[in-house]
């Protein structure tokens, strides 16, 4: 989950590196470090916490025209100076960098130790590599990488630098992402576009088990066979203040705003002036369709949650039994999985390693994998055989929010395709959901205009530390959303539950001023709601329900009620969700907490 970046060129290295960590500070922010090559000796800063401690030690007058960064999301070791990367062998020739786990470290490092007398300095697992390439140098990088490599398992993207080859850089990924970007006798490495957008916007994606070696003419990429790889340009269209905040205070909140726009470019760049559904990248077909009796929606997090939701849209539109599972499981129950599987990977980053190593066990069983992805040209991305793009742009905050309503898009979509292509869907029944699919948009406008009345709410709410959501059907899937937002970006412990379960324990928990959030936008157990709210109203709660316009006998019921633009109950997930995430956002906001970096968590998870 961290971020790399690397130089080697004519100019400074040193402000390069530190503009690239700042735009990959969001994806891992517990410490961070530079190493650079200062007349063929290597000089290495590192600092616990954020970037900006890094800064404040670094001498303004170091120059280097090669070097490496790194900004850490812990897996091996404490948060601290030592532990941070860059990481180097005892005699600091080699310096590293490091995103994702070497599960066979232990085992290097007592080898190195006993064997080979090494003594190292950090509790991290990524040390291991620098003195593996150490171990292994013999005056050329590449080769020392390569021979490393051979002993490492786990995942890993890694940038390297040598003492004595002052204008090299080497690089290697498995399962963590990499590019290369190109520039005027220079070149780069990152984990991630946004980091080196400021100075080209021609890229190469590097695949998984391939070597780069950069200098500042040429790049030239390896199999792990060493044979050289051909990789086409790869030229960003993205504008870089997409990837800034506009005028909001976060980008959490720039982006939460930017749904409209989200939704209704997923939408418009599928449908063609006939309202038909065109899916350039899905090679689904009648025949392929009719040979699946399964379908699987796997992913982490709010990617799960929207899968939730996928998962009545497809069972509704195109009658395929779904099941869903969160990744870090999925792997690890033998699933069921055939030639007769569909499996629909989502992820915001097409990195989250849990997905991407789920994704690679259901296709080795023979399943066919359709990613619903945001990141183009992610790992996920390229390993699909079908593929749906979210075009929700660059998501910077920590938490999914327009990722999450782009992907309900995305499912609405794809299902409605799905019951067209089998004949289980009517044309009129098309026509009706795809017009009014095409007012959300606007409805969601309409949500937003009504922020302040949720910014109310919050201000009322923020100290409150018994909260949780509720809701059935589809505002059960909400609810989950609804309560991960608040967790992971307030901090305050909430949860969400099945209404109906209320009964079976949990009300023991409610008591004066418990703070509920109840979703009731669903019309055929709207009156179960209403009965749920009165129950817990009765033992002291305080309610905020989320309904559809027109559900007027909630005002009798609950504290308050955040009405949504009437749509069809399948549908109003898209706009039901957005007064969840403005309540996280404005509670977060006002118990001081930095939103789009919320503690301990980073954007991409590419650690299992
Ligand atoms: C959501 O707000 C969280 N940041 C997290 O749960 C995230 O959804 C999860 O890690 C999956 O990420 P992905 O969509 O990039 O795969
Ligand atoms: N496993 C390495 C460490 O704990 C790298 C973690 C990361 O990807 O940030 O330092």
């Amino acid at each position: 989950m961290c971020g790399i970046v690397g130089y080697v060129g004519t100019n400074n290295a040193v402000p390069y590196l530190l503009e690239g960590l700042s735009k990959l500070e969001y994806r891992g922010y517990d410490s961070a470090g530079i190493a650079v090559n200062v007349n063929q000796q290597l000089q290495i800063f590192k600092a616990k916490g954020r970037l900006k401690n890094l800064e404040t030690i670094l001498d303004t007058s170091l120059s280097s025209v090669v070097g490496i960064g790194h900004t850490r999301w812990a897996t091996h070791g404490a948060p601290s100076d030592v532990n941070a990367h860059p990481h180097a062998n005892e005699s600091q020739t080699i310096a590293v960098i490091h995103n994702g786990i070497i599960e066979n470290y232990m085992e290097i490092k007592e080898w190195l130790t006993h064997d080979k007398h090494v003594s190292f300095k950090s509790e991290t697992d990524s040390e291991v590599i620098a003195h593996l390439i150490d171990y292994y140098y013999e005056g050329d990088l590449l080769d020392a990488v390569y021979k490393a490599v051979d002993r490492m398992e786990g995942a890993y993207a890694i940038g390297v630098i040598a003492k004595d080859e002052p204008n090299r850089l080497v690089a290697v990924r498995k399962d963590s992402p990499l590019i290369v970007g190109l520039g005027e006798n220079e070149n780069f490495i990152a984990s991630d576009i946004p980091a080196l957008l400021k100075y080209t916007r021609n890229m190469l994606l590097i695949e998984n088990d391939e070597f780069v070696d950069l200098t500042k003419d040429e790049v030239k990429i390896y199999n792990s066979l060493k044979q050289p790889v051909k990789r086409d340009i790869y030229e960003v269209t993205w504008d870089i203040d997409s990837a800034e905040k506009e005028g909001f205070e976060h980008f959490t909140l720039k982006e939460i705003f930017e749904q409209p726009k989200g939704v209704k470019e997923t939408i418009l760049r599928r449908l063609n002036a006939k309202d038909e559904i065109v899916l350039e990248g899905v090679h689904l077909t009648k025949e392929i369709l009719e040979g699946i009796n399964k379908v699987y929606i796997v992913a982490c997090g709010t990617a799960y949650h929207a899968g939730l939701v996928g998962r009545r849209a497809i069972e509704q539109f195109a009658k395929i039994p779904v099941e869903c599972d969160v990744a870090s499981e999925f792997r690890y129950r033998d699933p069921f999985v055939d030639e007769h599987t569909l499996f629909i990977a989502v992820s915001q980053s097409g990195e989250t390693l849990d997905t991407l190593q789920s994704l690679r066990e259901a296709k080795r069983k023979g399943a066919r994998v359709l990613s619903i992805v945001n990141v183009v040209g992610s790992s996920v991305a390229r390993e699909s055989d079908d593929l749906l793009y979210t075009w929700a742009g660059p998501e910077i905050g920590v938490a999914s929010t327009k990722a999450y309503t782009t992907q309900l898009t995305a499912f609405y979509l794809l299902a409605l395709f799905m019951g067209q292509l089998n004949g289980k869907l009517s044309d009129a029944r098309y026509h009706e959901v795809i017009k009014e699919l095409k007012l959300m948009p606007e409805k969601i406008e309409r949500v937003l205009a009504k922020s302040p009345e949720i910014q109310k709410l919050a201000a009322s709410q923020f100290n409150n530390e018994k909260v949780f959501f509720m809701g059935r059907g589809i505002d059960c899937d909400l609810a989950y959303e609804g309560s991960l937002k608040l967790k992971e970006i307030s901090y305050i412990n909430s949860f969400a539950i099945a209404a109906g379960e209320l009964k079976h324990g949990t009300i023991a928990l409610i008591e004066d001023d418990t703070f509920i959030v109840a979703l009731a936008s669903q019309s055929n157990l709207y009156d179960k709601m209403v009965s749920n709210i009165k129950e817990v109203k009765a033992r002291g709660a305080h309610v905020f329900a989320i309904a559809k316009e027109g559900s007027e006998q909630l005002e009798k019921t609950a504290d308050e009620v955040f009405y949504v633009p009437n749509t069809m109950d399948e549908l109003v997930s898209i706009l039901a969700v957005i007064p969840t995430q403005l309540l996280a956002y404005y509670v977060s906001a006002l118990r001081g907490n930095d939103v789009d970096k919320p503690r301990n968590l980073a954007k991409s998870v590419t650690v299992e």
